[in-house]
């Protein structure tokens, strides 16, 4: 093992150990872990978490997002970086997740997940416990902790949404992407017990027209699915200055502060934030990865 390596060791069991003393403080808040998903592919969660992101972090929350999606993962895209590093350099322990998460000039850190989370079912205990140790680290780092989870059905993206506080499903008002919202949130419910979900509607014409899709998505929870409760977060409309935001490799929110679709994820935020603590789970990060982990067996 290098010298190196070897601190880093040292740096983690002393990191678990304040870790240990603090949990014992009742005053100690964690950070909220919410994963951002979708059924449907291409439906802008990315985009939405980068904004949201930056919603929040104007509000003086300190936010940090995980980049979890092992297909292409395209938030270093959203926020025009070039990670050099990614969580497969973490659970390697060639570097801390101090080196490998990126600073946004929002302040915002962005966690690269690259190939790092493709199949965690593989780890060894050793790389476990690495990123165990890695993520405790974030707690005293964040308040808000966004996981870009990738579409689908994927154990990967099962994993992180069942290990988080909230989940968030982002559909659109077509219909495969409603159901496809409805097939992963059975699958969550049948697999993990997972009883609650957050809807966020995107590119919808209108208020109405997401509330459509909300009201679909609640009976068809409602006739089969019974203890699986959704509810409501807001909607983005269609915009086509997100879309050239996108394309001058810019944020909405920075971009075209005024559009529709930057008062409308203002909005979300806040109501995100004024959610609050009222969905949480026990909430420490070592609860989190460990939660990851035990979806992954
Ligand atoms: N509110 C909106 N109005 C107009 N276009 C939008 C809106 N939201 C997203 N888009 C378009 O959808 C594209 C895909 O968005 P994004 O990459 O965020 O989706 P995604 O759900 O993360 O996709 P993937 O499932 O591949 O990760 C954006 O590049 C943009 O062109
Ligand atoms: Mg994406």
């Amino acid at each position: 093992m290098d010298q190196a390596k070897g601190l880093r060791q040292i740096a983690r069991t002393d990191a678990l150990a304040r870790r240990k003393a603090t949990m014992a403080s009742p005053t100690k808040t964690f950070p909220r872990v919410i994963a951002v998903t979708s059924g449907k592919g291409g439906v802008g969660k990315t985009n939405i978490v980068g904004n949201l992101a930056v919603a929040m972090s104007r509000k003086g929350k300190r936010v940090v997002i995980i980049d979890a999606d092992v297909g292409l993962a395209n938030i270093d895209i959203v926020f025009n970086l070039r990670p050099e590093y990614n969580i497969r350099h973490v659970v390697s322990s060639e570097k801390s997740l101090d080196q490998v998460m990126i600073k946004t000039h929002h302040g915002i850190g962005i966690i690269p997940g690259g190939s790092g989370f493709a199949d965690l079912t593989q780890l060894n205990e050793g790389e476990k416990l690495t990123l165990l140790s890695e993520f405790e680290t974030l707690a005293d780092k964040a308040d808000i902790i966004f996981v870009d989870t990738g579409a689908g059905i994927s154990s990967n993206v099962l994993y992180f949404n069942a290990a988080s506080d909230e989940c968030l499903v982002v559909a659109t008002t077509e219909p495969t992407s409603i159901t496809d919202a409805y097939a992963l949130m059975k699958v969550m419910s049948q697999k993990y017990g997972s009883r609650h979900f957050k809807l966020l509607v995107n590119m919808a014409d209108s208020e109405k027209d997401a509330k459509r899709v909300y009201a679909a998505l609640s009976n068809a929870l409602d006739k089969f699915l019974k203890n699986v409760v959704l509810e409501y977060t807001g909607y983005i409309p269609f915009d086509r200055q997100l879309q050239r935001a996108v394309q001058k490799r810019g944020l909405l929110l920075d971009e075209f502060p005024d559009s529709m679709a930057s008062k409308a994820v203002e909005s979300v935020a806040c109501a995100l934030l004024r959610d609050g603590d009222k969905n949480r789970a026990d909430g420490n990060l070592t609860f989190f990865m460990n939660r990851v982990f035990q979806a992954a067996r």
